[in-house]
C-alpha cells in the first residue's frame, strides 16, 4: 500500500535508507553462505550491460571499478550490445543489472554472453527472474517490491551492490587501497546517514519546482561519477513530468548543447565539492552568462563558493566523493517527483511506460 502517501514513488524515495541497509546486510550474510566467490582478479575486462536507469547505475560502477579496482570496464545498452557482435575476450566478465530481471534486451544480451563463455554476473531485485536464474553469480538488491514505474530505491540499491562488488574486486586485485582507507571503516553507514539527511531536504526541494513552471526543456550537468546522475536526473524528469530534459557531461556543453541556453532553460548542475568542482563551476558560469536559471546541487562548501553564481541551491550533506552518487540521486529524484506533482501528471504510472519491458 501507499501507507498514506499520495504516490508509491514518494514512499519508495523515502524508503531508501532501509532499502540500502537491507541490501548491505543481505550481501554480508550471503557472502558467508556463498560456496564460491567471483574472482575479479582473473578478469581482463568487465562488460556491464543494462537498460534505462539500471544502465546509469552501470555507468557509476565504471568510474568506481576503474579507479578503485584497476579494472577495464565498458558499459553498454543491452539493446545495442546484443546486436553488435562485439568480440568477447577469453577472460571477460559480463555484469547485467536489472531491477525486474526480465528486461527482454538484457536477457538476450545475457544469453549471448553465455554463448561466448563469459563469466556472467547479475544484479537483480527479483530473485526468481530469468536473468537471476541464468547467471553464474547473482547479487540481490533487497529494496523490496518497487511499484512506481520510475526507478528510485532500486537504483540506489543497485549502487549499493555495485559498491560492494567494487570493494571486493579492489581487494582481490590489490588495487585502490588508498581510496578504501580514505573511505574509513563504515562507508555504508555514512551513506545511509547522508541519504537520510538528503531526504530531510524534501521541503526545500519542493519549494524550488517553481523554476520549472514555464519550462519546456531542462538540462542536467555533471562530471565524473555525477555525470551518470545528471543522465538519471534528466530521465527521471522526462519520464514523470513530461518535460523534455537532457543530461550532459559538463565538459561537453560547449560542443553543442550550449546553443540551447536562454532565460527559459533551467540548468541543474550536480557538483559536489571534489577534484572536478572548479571545472564544473566554470561550465556553470558559462550557462549563467547566457541567461540560464541555474539550480546548483552541491554540498556546504560548494554552495558557499558558488553563492554568486547560481539562482538557487540544494545543499546535500558532505561525504567522500566516491559516495556522492548515492546522495545526489536522492536530490534529482525529489526534484523530478515534485515537478511532476506540480504538473499533475500520473506519477506512478506515466503514459506509454511499463514497469517491466519484456518486449524488445
Ligand atoms: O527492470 P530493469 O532494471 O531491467 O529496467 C530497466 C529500465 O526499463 C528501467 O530502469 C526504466 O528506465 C525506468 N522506468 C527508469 O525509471
Amino acid at each position: 500500500t501507499k501507507s498514506g502517501y499520495d504516490h508509491y514513488m514518494f514512499k519508495e524515495i523515502l524508503e531508501q535508507p532501509e532499502a540500502l541497509t537491507r541490501t548491505w546486510e543481505g550481501l554480508a550474510s550471503t557472502s558467508l553462505n556463498q560456496v564460491e566467490e567471483m574472482d575479479f582478479a582473473k578478469l581482463d575486462r568487465l562488460q556491464i550491460i543494462a537498460c534505462g536507469t539500471s544502465y546509469y547505475a552501470g555507468l557509476v560502477a565504471k568510474y568506481w571499478f576503474e579507479r578503485m579496482a584497476n579494472l577495464i570496464v565498458e558499459v553498454d545498452l543491452a539493446s545495442e550490445f546484443r546486436y553488435r557482435e562485439p568480440p568477447m575476450p577469453s577472460n571477460g566478465g559480463c555484469l547485467f543489472i536489472s531491477q525486474s530481471g526480465e528486461t527482454a534486451d538484457t536477457l538476450a544480451a545475457l544469453r549471448f554472453a553465455k554463448s561466448k563463455h563469459q563469466y556472467c554476473l547479475s544484479v537483480v531485485n527479483a530473485p526468481q527472474s530469468s536473468i537471476a536464474r541464468e547467471s553464474d553469480f547473482v547479487y540481490r538488491t533487497l529494496c523490496g517490491p518497487e511499484i512506481g514505474v520510475a526507478s528510485t530505491k532500486a537504483f540506489t540499491s543497485q549502487l549499493a551492490v555495485l559498491f560492494d562488488l567494487v570493494k571486493q574486486a579492489a581487494k582481490q586485485r590489490n588495487a585502490g587501497q588508498h581510496i578504501i582507507q580514505e573511505l574509513g571503516d563504515t562507508p555504508e553507514m555514512d551513506v545511509i546517514n547522508a541519504v537520510q539527511q538528503a531526504l530531510n531536504k524534501a521541503n526545500k526541494i519542493e519549494s524550488i519546482v517553481r523554476f520549472f513552471d514555464d519550462a519546456t526543456s531542462a538540462i542536467f550537468l555533471g562530471r565524473g561519477q555525477c555525470y551518470p546522475i545528471a543522465l538519471e536526473g534528466a530521465l527521471k524528469l522526462k519520464e514523470i513530468s513530461y518535460i523534455h530534459a537532457e543530461g550532459y557531461a559538463a565538459g561537453e556543453l560547449k560542443h553543442g548543447p550550449i546553443a540551447l541556453i536562454d532565460e527559459n532553460m533551467p540548468v541543474v548542475v550536480i557538483a559536489p565539492y571534489d577534484r572536478l568542482f572548479e571545472k564544473t563551476v566554470s561550465n556553470l558560469q558559462e550557462v549563467r552568462a547566457r541567461g540560464a536559471k541555474v539550480i546548483l546541487i552541491s554540498d556546504k562548501l560548494g554552495c558557499e563558493i558558488c553563492k554568486e553564481y547560481a539562482d538557487c541551491f540544494i545543499e546535500m550533506p558532505t561525504l567522500h566523493e566516491t559516495l556522492a552518487p548515492f546522495v545526489y540521486s536522492i536530490a534529482v529524484q525529489l526534484l523530478s517527483y515534485f515537478t511532476a506533482v506540480q504538473r499533475g501528471t500520473d506519477v506512478d504510472q506515466p503514459r506509454n511506460l511499463a514497469k517491466s519491458v519484456t518486449v524488445e
